[in-house]
Formats: structure tokens, C-alpha cells, sequence
């Protein structure tokens, strides 16, 4: 291909599309980004983007056009559970004739999906392995050149929904108690997306995306103390008065707990190199976080 690919941003309103939509336009890439909402195209327009096209993921019919003239796409979903909306992306990506799907998905598809047969992944373990793993394989049985990029949990964890309701009492409310977080930069995870969307040359797939350094609970909350103006504590109940928890006071399904089945078990978190490789710089840390980006 001469010039720079034509690159569709989905999920560009939300924490990792939006950086992704900077760190292309830094770089010149000609990009689009795809909104459902009028707040969501509000907030893609305040990152940069001229050409933003509305599109559900929900509904195939109004995708067509958001795909038209593009040649590698940045996909980012927030659904749980199913890939139904994920597909219909994929879809309508070979329909275009898209040569290159970068896809946001997640570390937990080594331990709840790699390796199953079709009859397990009939019934994934939990409700991330669920949408991802179905929307990873969908990709490559289309034959269009991917990259899977599978972090571990975000530094951003105080927001994640299955940890907020504990930051709201100021815990931090981590069941597996044994294995430490390899906690990644959300500014990693989206400069990473954008060296795979624009690099020549086909990074290699999945990548396993890690902060430099296994962090405890403790010195997470610890971390968190520093920037909300309040002492946060780590709590580590067993897993099952975790899910308990999830349910009576955060208000998710019980299920949700079966993510942490792999960090209960494992004795540590792996921190991988994979950023260092494909950015050719160490991986960002948890107290440049703290000091740049937490609220
Ligand atoms: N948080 C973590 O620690 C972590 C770790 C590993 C992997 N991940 C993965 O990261 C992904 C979430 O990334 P994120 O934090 O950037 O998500 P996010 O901030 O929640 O953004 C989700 C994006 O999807 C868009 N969207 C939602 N429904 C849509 C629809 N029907 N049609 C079109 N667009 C729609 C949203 O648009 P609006 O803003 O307009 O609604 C938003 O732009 C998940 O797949 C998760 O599994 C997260």
C-alpha cells in the first residue's frame, strides 16, 4: 500500500479509542471514528476527529457506510458477555474489504480460552472470555491480517466497574489475595494499538500487553491513597464472599467472579516485554500514572 491506510476507529469516545484517535492523528493518519450517541460524537470531535460517522454496533444495517473506503480498523467494544456486536463489526469489515482489524480484547483469554475445544468455548468460563474469545476467533477465520492485543487489567482499575463500588468505601477490594497485578498504562495499551495499525510490517499476534512490574494490592491501594485524598485499603476476601460482595454490594452478577479464577491460582502476574518490543521503550509504570492521569 503507498500512503497512510485509512484507519476506522470504533469505540473512539471511550478511554482507549480516544487515545488511540490522538496518538494516530499525531502521527497523520487519515481516520474516522464511529459513534452511537451524540455525547459519544461530541467527545470524539474534542479528540481531533473531522470524520466521524454514526453507526450501532447493535444494528448491522447502519454500519455499511462507516466502512466504506477504510483499510485497517481499531476495534473497541464495551459489551460483556456476547460478541454479537463485535461480529457484526467483523462482518461488515470483510464485506469492505478491510486489510487490517487491530483488535482491543484481553490477557484473560490465555487462561479461559486458548486451548478449549469447541465444545468448552460453547460454554466460556466467564463473561469477558464470552464476547472476546468468539470475536478473536471470527477474525481470524476471515483471513484479514489481525492483531490481538490482550492487556492485563488497566492502572485505570479504580474505575473498572467490577472494583468501583469498593473505591466508593475506599477499598480495594481484590479477591485472589496470592497474585500481584501487572497493571498496564492505558496510554501503552492505546500507543501499542496505534504502532499496530500503522506499522508496514504485521506485528506479531496476540500480543500480552503488562505494566513493567507485578504490584501486591497493598501497593495499589497504597498508590490510590496518594491521589484520592483518603486512606484506600486493600481487602482480599476469599473468592466466594468476593462474589457475595459483587452482587449484594456492587451490584453485578455473581458470575462476574469467574475472572478471577486464573489470579486466585496463579502464584504471580506475568509481566511480559511485549510493549518494550513493539514500541522500543520500557512500558509505563504505576507511579507515572498516579502522578499524570488518576483522578
Ligand atoms: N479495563 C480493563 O482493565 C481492561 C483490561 C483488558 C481489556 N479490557 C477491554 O477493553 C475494552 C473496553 O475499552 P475501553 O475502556 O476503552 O471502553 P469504554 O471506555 O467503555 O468505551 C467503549 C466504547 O464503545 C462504544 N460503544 C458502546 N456501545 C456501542 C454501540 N452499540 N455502537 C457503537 N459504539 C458503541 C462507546 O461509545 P459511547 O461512549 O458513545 O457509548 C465507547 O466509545 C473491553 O472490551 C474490555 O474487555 C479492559
Amino acid at each position: 500500500m503507498t500512503g497512510k491506510p485509512k484507519v476506522l476507529v470504533i469505540g473512539a469516545s471511550g478511554q482507549i479509542g480516544r487515545r488511540v484517535c490522538r496518538g494516530l492523528i499525531q502521527r497523520d493518519v487519515p481516520i474516522r471514528g464511529l459513534s452511537h450517541s451524540p455525547t459519544g460524537a461530541m467527545k470524539i470531535a474534542a479528540s481531533g476527529v473531522d470524520d466521524i460517522v454514526w453507526g450501532d454496533l447493535g444494528d448491522p444495517r447502519t454500519l455499511k457506510a462507516a466502512f466504506h473506503g477504510v483499510d485497517h480498523v481499531m476495534q473497541v467494544s464495551r459489551a460483556i458477555r456476547e460478541p454479537r456486536q463485535e461480529i457484526h463489526a467483523i462482518e461488515a469489515a470483510q464485506r469492505a474489504g478491510v486489510r487490517r482489524v487491530v483488535k482491543l480484547s484481553s490477557e484473560i483469554l490465555y487462561y479461559h480460552w486458548d486451548g478449549l475445544s469447541d465444545q468448552e468455548k460453547a460454554t466460556p468460563p466467564d463473561m469477558v472470555a464470552a464476547l472476546h474469545g468468539p470475536a478473536e476467533d471470527r477474525i481470524l477465520d476471515t483471513g484479514i491480517d489481525s492483531v490481538m492485543l490482550r492487556p492485563t487489567w488497566f492502572m485505570s482499575i479504580d474505575a473498572n466497574p467490577l472494583i468501583a463500588a469498593g473505591f466508593t468505601k475506599n477499598q480495594f477490594v481484590w479477591p485472589a489475595g496470592l497474585a500481584g497485578l501487572a497493571l498496564v498504562h492505558p496510554d501503552d495499551v492505546a500507543e501499542s494499538a496505534v504502532e499496530c495499525l500503522v506499522s508496514e510490517h504485521l506485528p506479531p499476534s496476540p500480543l500480552h500487553l503488562t505494566g513493567p512490574k507485578e504490584l501486591s494490592s497493598e501497593e495499589i491501594a497504597a498508590g490510590f491513597s496518594t491521589v484520592k485524598d483518603a486512606t484506600v485499603v486493600a481487602a482480599s476476601p476469599p473468592l466466594h464472599d468476593y462474589e457475595e460482595w459483587l452482587e449484594t454490594v456492587a451490584g453485578m452478577p455473581r458470575q462476574a467472579g469467574r475472572i478471577f479464577d486464573p489470579y486466585v491460582t496463579r502464584r504471580h502476574a506475568p509481566v511480559t516485554d511485549d510493549i518494550e518490543q513493539l514500541l522500543h521503550r520500557p512500558a509505563r509504570n504505576f507511579t507515572d500514572y498516579l502522578a499524570h492521569d488518576a483522578t
